[in-house]
């Protein structure tokens, strides 16, 4: 999963949770760049995501799962 804070605020829209899996042929997702997370180092490929997991860049087309973020005072939980 990858897990990124958007937004200062303990609130669930302060944050994004998105599988770690691109949606091109599954490889692991590499990283994070430009504001854009990256399938990149295990693949080759090159695809890019926006932070609400949607395709910035192919040739992955399809966009990420999203998880549902809460936020119970200090307590945040991803499902
Ligand atoms: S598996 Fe991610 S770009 Fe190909």
């Amino acid at each position: 999963m990858v897990l990124i804070r958007l937004a200062t605020g303990n609130v669930p829209a302060s944050f994004a949770a998105l599988t770690s899996t691109c949606t091109h042929q599954g490889c692991t997702l590499s990283g994070y760049s430009g504001g854009k997370i990256v399938c990149g180092s295990s693949c080759g490929h090159g695809s890019q995501y926006n932070t609400d997991g949607t395709v910035a860049m192919g040739p992955a087309t399809v966009a990420l799962a999203k998880y549902t973020v809460a936020i119970n005072g200090n307590t945040l939980t991803v499902t």
